[in-house]
């Protein structure tokens, strides 16, 4: 959850009596909700304005995102014909998507914009929960219990993730991010054998595009290793880990994109410069840095520290050798 809109009026004037997925469907207000952490914060880089369910639902599944709650699936899958069920990736059903990406690239000019798409395994979870869960237990129980389900709905999922990549790069994205938001709940074995080989599908299918992949998962320490193998050139790192330890954990050559913990904007600013000065200093060993909030903005953050924090990363941006 980026979310840097929620934090703002007007994100909410414009989301007035709009359903979420409404919004996501709709050129013109994609458009104007990615426009506006630009227009307010001059951050370097704009992330659409969609959400990782939104293909699914581009395809006709029953699903809708709840305020407060989550995506929330009306007919969870368990089996087989339900994994049959779940349309193959049809570019044509997010034509609007492509409008937006279109319009945003003129409008963003030297701007670049970040597309993304949840991984199979993040995706799976909400499809198999039903909704957002804590421990992902249904999840566990189908792939090790049912594994010929599992490699299905993974296969299908790839598909429709690579799909959905491909068209934002198609329309102008400049960047892309794979999220598996919830990866970070499996251990490294079962992440290896279930799933690794699913996001490095994802990542090989639009390795031809030749643009940045950044890869995020929420609390997957342990897991960086493999998932830096998954096919990218950025790896993604929430606030747990310090970025000098990521460096030795992700491949030879990769970026970093991370860390300042989301709730430290809440702080006094003298800590918030304080902390976010450390998030720069121990990025100086990676290859490259992209500063961001560990896991995306609260509702409820300042949006005038986010301001004031991206006129302090400005001001100590450094010329990077090699
Ligand atoms: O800032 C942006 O608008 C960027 C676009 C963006 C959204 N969701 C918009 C959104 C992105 C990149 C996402 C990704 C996303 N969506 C993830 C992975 C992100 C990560 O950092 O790990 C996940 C797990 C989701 C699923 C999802 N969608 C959740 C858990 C929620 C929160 C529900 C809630 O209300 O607490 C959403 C809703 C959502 N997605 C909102 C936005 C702006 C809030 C909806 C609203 O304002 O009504």
């Amino acid at each position: 959850m980026r979310q840097a809109g929620r934090s703002l009026p007007e994100y909410r004037a414009v989301r007035e009596g709009v359903a979420m997925l409404d919004a996501c469907m709709r050129p013109d207000l994609i458009i104007e909700i990615t426009m506006q952490p630009v227009r307010r914060h001059g951050v370097d880089a704009a992330i659409l304005f969609s959400d990782i369910v939104l293909p699914l639902k581009a395809l006709g599944l029953d699903l809708d995102i709840v305020p407060g709650v989550g995506p929330v699936i009306a007919e969870p899958i368990t089996e087989l014909a339900g994994v049959d069920a779940i349309p193959a990736f049809d570019a044509t059903r997010v034509d609007f998507v492509s409008e937006a990406v279109t319009g945003l690239v003129a409008e963003l000019g030297s701007t670049p914009l970040i597309g993304f798409a949840g991984a199979p395994y993040t995706l799976a979870s909400y499809l198999i929960e039903g909704g957002p869960s804590k421990d992902h237990a249904k999840t566990k129980a189908l792939m090790h219990g049912a594994p010929e389900v599992w490699r299905a709905l993974m296969a299908r999922l790839a598909g429709i993730s690579a799909g959905f990549l491909r068209v934002q790069i198609e329309a102008g994205a400049s960047a892309v991010q794979l999220f598996d938001s919830w990866a970070g709940g499996l251990s490294p074995h079962d992440y290896r054998k279930f799933v690794l080989p699913h996001s490095a599908a994802v990542l090989g299918a639009i390795a031809d595009l030749g643009v940045p992949r950044i890869h995020f998962g929420v609390a997957t320490g342990e897991l960086l290793a493999a998932m830096s193998t998954a096919g990218v050139e950025v790896m993604g790192v929430d606030w747990r880990v310090p970025l000098d330890r990521a460096v030795e954990r992700v491949q030879p050559g990769q970026a970093l994109q991370g860390n300042l913990d989301s709730t430290l904007v809440f702080a006094p600013w003298d800590v918030v410069e304080r902390e976010a000065l450390r998030v720069l200093e121990a990025a100086r060993s990676a290859p490259g840095h992209i500063f961001n909030l560990g896991h995306g903005v609260l509702p409820g953050t300042d949006p005038d520290v986010l301001t004031r924090l991206v006129d302090l990363i400005h001001s100590q941006e450094m010329p990077r050798e090699g």
